[in-house]
């Protein structure tokens, strides 16, 4: 059993409200397809199905899909909660909106790390979003490669054309102990 497994079958709560900047991006109605990544007990994935959104919730602990698919049915949203490792998951339609929260600081292999965005500039539709939320912090030598504009350098170098509408990674030496970044990439 996974490390989130058995921490979603404590009474583990992540937080409930979807992530800000997200709000901000995303709140008028809309009729796209998501796909969020690592999605865990699904505020991102709930708050933008309410806006309409079809929404492919993707993760490893199979205690996380059970818990989202609770609060699916209760609130009868359309997202379909699948159990798989990121690494392992049949990408084969494109999206509107591909979401990354907190999730790319816990695969542990920089390669596989950086094999899942490629992936995601793939199948992410002309004019979709991707957002990303990492940490940078002192504690997690997995996220620490995502310092110093790691996340701009990778979009940069693609083979697509990308608008950078958020990137607050200002992180460029050891000063504080955590600091998030928040990238969000439009497809053009
Ligand atoms: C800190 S939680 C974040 C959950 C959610 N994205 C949010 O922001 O509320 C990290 C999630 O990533 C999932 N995860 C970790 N590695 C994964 C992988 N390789 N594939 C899919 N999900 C993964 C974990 O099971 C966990 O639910």
């Amino acid at each position: 059993m996974s490390f989130f497994d058995n921490w979603y079958r404590g009474d583990a709560t992540l937080k409930a409200e979807p992530d800000g900047e997200l709000v901000k991006l995303f709140n008028e109605k809309g009729d796209g397809k998501v796909l969020d990544i690592g999605c865990g007990q699904g505020r991102n994935s709930l708050y933008l199905a309410s806006l309409g959104y079809d929404v492919i919730a993707v993760d490893v602990s199979k205690h996380a899909i059970i818990q989202l698919n609770q609060n699916v049915k209760l609130l009868g949203y359309d997202i379909e909660g699948i159990v798989c490792d990121i690494g392992d998951y049949s990408f084969s339609e494109k999206y509107d909106i591909i979401v990354m929260s907190n999730v790319l600081q816990f695969i542990l292999k920089r390669v596989e790390q950086i094999n899942i965005i490629y992936k995601v500039m793939e199948y992410i539709t002309t004019n979709g979003i991707i957002f990303i939320k990492v940490p940078l912090t002192e504690m997690q030598l997995e996220s620490q490669c995502f310092r110093n504009g790691m996340l701009n350098r990778l979009f940069a170098h693609s083979e697509y054309n990308w608008e950078i509408l958020l990137d607050n990674n200002k992180f460029v030496a050891p000063k504080k102990d955590f600091e998030i970044n928040i990238f969000v990439a439009k497809k053009s």
